[in-house]
């Protein structure tokens, strides 16, 4: 019998009780298929923090590569300084690892989820491929001068034209992959001249791809474009920041944050699968936190590792818990975090 090894962080707020429903799918679609899991919990975040002073042990990016993936929860905690386990944990687990590709699907799965006038199933069905290693997020910077009226602060967005070749090449050999129609840039090379790398190199490597639609967008014209027509998006790749914000849009257009998957991917290394939404503290321990992020970032990670069958399986299961509503209160049922993951989990087939 296969067994997939799998280490698990919680993390901190909603993190864990969403991560429990997510493992809890997860076995029962192994155990249906007949396949071995082998979770190994670490205890990552503020808790641990506090206690030991430690955010993302040395060592345990090496020790890490063992797992065929990484769940996680989330992280953040408002008894810590701001962003530094995020930075930590997160970056440092995309970073470390180089999980170039943060794929993110934008897809509403019924009418009734979608905020905006007159969307149907099918109008909304992106993919968002976002540079997950380099931008703002490189921590190249700092504050100097600190508390003084001469205080400068610093952050530099690094694109590399490796890291944006990457995964623009990605992005479009996903759209083949999968069969979509086209793939849209979206990048701010109008203000930001650094950002003209990522135009040229979508265009250069666009010409290998003649097969499929190609087209750019910079990201406030996108964001308009996310509300008013969102079926104009199939595949699109962006760079970091951008990425991190066009998806929680996305999210709210297809029934709110609780519902986001992600994917931290480096194709054939171990990846990190992680709800989009963060700690959301104020919801913590209440049974009350959607699972439906946590549970489809496992079909995500199902369907990266070459289990397709399973990640559908888990995709159909969803998509019954939201027509049968037997989901939280944030898309507009009764059921707690833990009553929406049983029902999943029972609906597996
Ligand atoms: P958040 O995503 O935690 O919450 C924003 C809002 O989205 C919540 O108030 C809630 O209304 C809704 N929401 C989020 N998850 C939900 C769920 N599962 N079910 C129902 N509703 C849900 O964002 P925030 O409040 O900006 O950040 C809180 C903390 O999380 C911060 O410390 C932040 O740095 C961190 N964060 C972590 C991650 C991550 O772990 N990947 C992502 C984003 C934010
Ligand atoms: C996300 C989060 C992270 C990001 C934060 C917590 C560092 O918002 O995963 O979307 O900005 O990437
Ligand atoms: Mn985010």
């Amino acid at each position: 019998m296969k067994t997939y090894r799998i280490a698990v962080i919680g993390g901190d707020g909603i993190g864990p009780e969403v991560t429990r429903e997510g493992l809890k799918v997860l076995r029962k679609v192994a155990e249906m298929e007949g396949f071995g899991v082998e979770l190994t919990e670490y205890p990552f975040g503020a808790e641990h923090y506090l206690k030991t002073g430690e955010g993302l042990p040395a060592g345990f990016l090496t020790e890490v590569r063992q797992y065929d993936a990484v769940l996680l929860g989330a992280i953040g905690d408002p008894r810590i300084e701001v962003g530094m386990l995020e930075r930590a944990i997160i970056s440092g687990l995309r970073f470390g690892l180089d999980l170039f590709v943060n794929l993110r699907p934008v897809k509403l799965y019924a009418e009734s989820l979608c905020p905006l006038k007159g969307k149907k199933v099918g109008d909304i069905d992106a993919i968002v491929v976002r540079e997950n290693t380099e931008d703002v997020y490189a921590g190249i910077g700092g504050i100097f001068k600190k508390g003084t009226p001469d205080e400068v602060a610093v952050a530099e967005m690094i694109f590399t034209r490796r890291g944006t070749e990457r995964v623009i090449r990605y992005a479009f050999e996903l759209a083949r992959a999968r069969g979509r129609k086209r793939v849209t840039m979206v990048d701010k090379a109008n203000a930001i001249r650094a950002m003209d790398l990522w135009t040229r190199t979508f265009e250069e490597v666009g010409r290998e791809y003649p097969a499929l639609a190609q087209d750019h967008w910079y990201v406030d014209a996108a964001s308009m474009q996310m509300v008013k027509s969102p079926e104009s998006f199939d595949v699109v790749v962006t760079s970091n920041m951008f990425g991190d914000i066009i998806t929680d849009l996305g999210g709210m257009i297809t029934g709110g944050l609780g519902i986001a998957a992600s994917g931290n991917i480096h194709p054939g290394r171990t990846s990190m699968f992680e709800p989009v939404h963060g700690s959301a503290p104020k919801f913590a321990g209440k049974n009350i936190a959607n699972p439906i992020g946590a549970i489809s970032s496992a079909a995500l990670m199902f369907e990266t590792l070459g289990l397709k069958k399973e990640a559908a399986a888990i995709d159909a299961a969803v998509l019954k818990a939201v027509k049968d509503n037997q989901v939280t209160s944030d898309i507009g049922g009764k059921l707690g975090t833990r009553e929406a993951g049983d029902y999943i989990a029972a609906n597996i087939r």
